[in-house]
């Protein structure tokens, strides 16, 4: 309880799945919470749910991908809160299955300006608020496949590799400032964004693509989101405070081969 007591969190893409974990236990240990999606019902109803239960919460509609519309956001939760200590970059999609001589141009760039460009976006319009704040930390999603590669999501693993190095990057920035940044590698997650990709994969039983993909874990199944959030959690309290720069593995095994 309370590792996160006192603090202002952004989660974007906080809506269902890793993001909708996060939420939930970033609540839980004491933060006051920020959702930023296009979900709005969902998001809405979640921030509801958790005033219910006695959190300080509150939704905006973000596209990530929009930069004015990301300031405007960031700048709205700084006022409605206070102040802002931690951004979790959590909004992602998955593109198009495909070989990458099928992707067109237009499916390249849809993925890079929410995976990337919204990444950008969003510590771009965090910092000022960070640096009033005395630091903070910026947690960034991207994957396994910002490591290793895999023959089936190309724009994907290019923007996930993209979100590695912005971490280390911006980690080198801010350090002086007492800002944090690190990134979170899951494995398969059983979220929406999993279940959508294993359909667009061509997977009619959908039961058994689960298992079969879990399968490719050493632990031999998929994670779920509450393994990725409470690494979240972690990097967001002060118990990470020597922690910046570092790439925080959450996969199962799936890159010890
Ligand atoms: P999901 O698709 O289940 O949920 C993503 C959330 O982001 C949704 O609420 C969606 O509405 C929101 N979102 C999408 N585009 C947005 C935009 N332009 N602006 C604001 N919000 C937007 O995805 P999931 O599985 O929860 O993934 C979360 C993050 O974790 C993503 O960055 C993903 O790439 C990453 N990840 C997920 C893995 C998995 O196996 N589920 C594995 C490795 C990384």
């Amino acid at each position: 309880m309370n590792r996160v007591k006192g603090k202002v969190c952004i989660v974007t893409g906080a809506a269902v799945g890793i993001g909708e974990a996060c939420v939930h236990r970033l609540a839980q240990e004491g933060a006051t919470v920020a959702l930023f999606d296009v979900l709005d019902e969902e998001g809405a109803a979640l921030a509801n749910a958790l005033r219910g239960k006695g959190a300080q919460a509150h939704y905006w509609h973000v596209d990530v991908a929009t930069e004015a519309t990301v300031s405007d956001a960031i700048d709205g939760v700084a006022g409605r809160f206070g102040a802002v200590h931690v951004l979790v970059n959590n909004a992602g999609i998955a593109g198009v299955t495909k070989p990458t001589h099928e992707v067109t141009e237009a499916e390249w760039d849809r993925v890079q300006a929410v995976n990337v460009k919204g990444v950008f976006f969003c510590t771009k319009h965090a910092i000022a608020h960070l640096r009033r704040s005395g630091g903070g930390s910026i947690i960034n999603l991207s994957s396994i496949y910002g490591l290793v590669g895999a023959a089936d999501v190309p724009p994907y693993h290019a923007s996930k590799g993209a979100v590695r190095l912005m971490s280390k990057t911006d980690a080198m920035f801010y350090a002086k400032d007492g800002i944090r940044v690190n990134s979170i590698h899951p494995g398969f997650i059983w979220t929406p964004m999993v279940e959508r990709h294993l359909r667009d994969s061509g997977a009619t039983d959908i039961e058994q693509a689960r298992r079969e993909v879990g399968l490719m874990h050493p632990l031999g199944h998929m994670g779920d989101p509450d393994d990725i959030a409470w690494g979240v959690v972690y990097l967001a309290c002060d118990e990470s405070r020597f922690v910046t720069g570092s790439e925080l593995v959450i996969d199962g095994g799936y890159t010890a081969h």
